[in-house]
């Protein structure tokens, strides 16, 4: 079975990679994008119409790849604007941020959440401070995020409708 978290590995530390552009997903990528996806669980044809919705609705949507070989998918990430409680002002908050096991720890996801937060903040549709909704047991995702300069503000079973796995997730707020 595939773990949707990657280990908490802080004693290891990785090697960043030059070969990654990070780019907007384009309509012929999301067979490549349901791939990424199934990194979390699922088989990629699982994934395909919410690849293709999130191509249609996200604001923000970012693909990594390989720049050699071939142009590999090795990660994604986006942005999307939405409340974090009920009848709230809409934010805007990460989507996605998966980068595939094997292209792990190259500073792939960090990339990804600089990306994303600089699209967010040169779009037209509304500035404002980026957030993330993150599972208090992903702690790798939470030393990413700290890395990318997310502060936490509160914490709590649900946020902008994610129900967190084991009852307790953090909202992020990058500085
Ligand atoms: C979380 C995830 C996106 C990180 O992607 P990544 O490309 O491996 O992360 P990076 O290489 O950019 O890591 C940057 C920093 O984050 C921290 N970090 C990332 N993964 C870590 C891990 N497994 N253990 C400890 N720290 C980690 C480290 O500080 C790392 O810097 P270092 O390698 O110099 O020590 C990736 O593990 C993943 O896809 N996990 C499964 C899906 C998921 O949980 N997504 C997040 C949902 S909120």
């Amino acid at each position: 079975m595939i773990a949707s978290y990657a280990r908490w590995q802080p004693e290891d530390h990785g090697t960043p990679r030059a070969d990654v552009l990070i780019r907007p997903v384009r309509p012929h990528d999301v067979p490549a994008l349901a791939r990424v996806m199934a990194a979390r669980g699922g088989a990629p044809e699982t994934h395909t119409d919410a690849a293709a919705l999130l191509l249609d609705r996200a604001p923000v949507l970012l693909l990594a790849v390989a720049e050699d070989g071939g142009g590999d998918a090795l990660g994604w990430s986006g942005a999307l604007q939405t409340s974090v409680h009920p009848g709230e002002h809409p934010v805007w908050l990460t989507a996605g941020l998966t980068v595939v096991p094997q292209a792990r720890r190259a500073g792939v996801g960090l990339r990804l959440l600089h990306a994303v937060a600089e699209a967010v903040r040169t779009s037209r549709i509304e500035t404002g401070p980026l957030h993330s909704v993150v599972n208090t047991r992903n702690r790798a995702s939470l030393a990413l995020h700290a890395r990318a300069g997310f502060q936490e503000t509160a914490s709590g079973p649900r946020f902008a409708g994610i129900e967190f796995d084991g009852g307790d997730g953090v909202l992020l707020r990058r500085r």
